[in-house]
């Protein structure tokens, strides 16, 4: 039995109306996704720290920052100061441990992820000492992309090394997760769902991700 999550990520919400959006979502999200990127690692720039902060003051989620940048070890502490709840970066930058420990010191939860391209083999090694796994299902930068349905294959992978290990580490995809493509996440092994634009470009948010939530676990839910 997976954790059976959702993660609506405010980056298809309304910047100017951010804590609105969020409300409207919260009766429905397990987590929040923050996506964070730095116009370098990759092509698109949004938000950081004061974000979160602002975050912080008006919501009690889980605040789940994807860190697409270049330079993650320098804006660890910031986000912790600013309320953040855990921490995920990249393998594409080389030996995450530094990093981990670093998270671990300032109280996050850690997170590793790796883009559609690069194996899953370059991520196992680290799973007993990483609290979530986030496979991208589309290339990082931008929402609405289509489904990569390609990394489910790394995703079971995964979900074989946890169970077969008894790891405690959660699994968490992102990326054009829909009503029809979670279901394919949730048997392959995701806990967590990231969902962007299917969710904030609904008509009513919380019903959208409260759908992607029963297409996925009809019988959790
Ligand atoms: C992409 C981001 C995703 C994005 C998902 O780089 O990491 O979290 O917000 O958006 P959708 O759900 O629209 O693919
Ligand atoms: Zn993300």
């Amino acid at each position: 039995m997976t954790a059976a999550k959702i993660a609506p990520s405010i980056l298809s919400a309304d910047f100017a109306q951010l804590a609105d959006d969020v409300e409207r979502v919260a009766a429905e999200a397990d987590l929040l996704h923050v996506d964070v990127m730095d116009g370098h690692f990759v092509p698109n720039l949004t938000i950081g720290p004061p974000v979160v902060k602002s975050l912080r003051k008006r919501t009690d989620l889980y605040l789940d920052c994807h860190l697409m940048v270049d330079n993650p070890g320098e804006l660890l502490e910031d986000f912790a100061d600013a309320g953040a709840d855990g921490c995920t970066i990249h393998i594409e930058l080389g030996d995450p441990r530094p990093l981990f420990a670093t998270m671990r010191d300032l109280g996050l939860r850690v997170g590793l992820t790796h883009n559609p391209e690069t194996p899953v083999d370059m991520v196992l090694p680290y799973l007993e000492e990483i609290d979530l796994l986030l496979v991208m299902s589309v290339h990082p930068g931008f929402g609405g992309q289509d489904f990569i349905p390609s990394v489910l294959d790394k995703l079971t992978v995964a979900r074989k090394v946890v169970d077969e290990n008894e790891l405690s580490v959660e699994l968490e995809i992102d990326g054009g997760i829909n009503s029809e493509t979670a279901p394919r996440a949730a048997a392959a092994g995701a806990d967590i769902l990231v969902a962007g634009s299917a969710i904030f470009h609904a008509d009513d948010p919380a019903t959208a991700a409260r759908q992607i939530r029963e297409a996925a676990w009809p019988r959790a839910s």
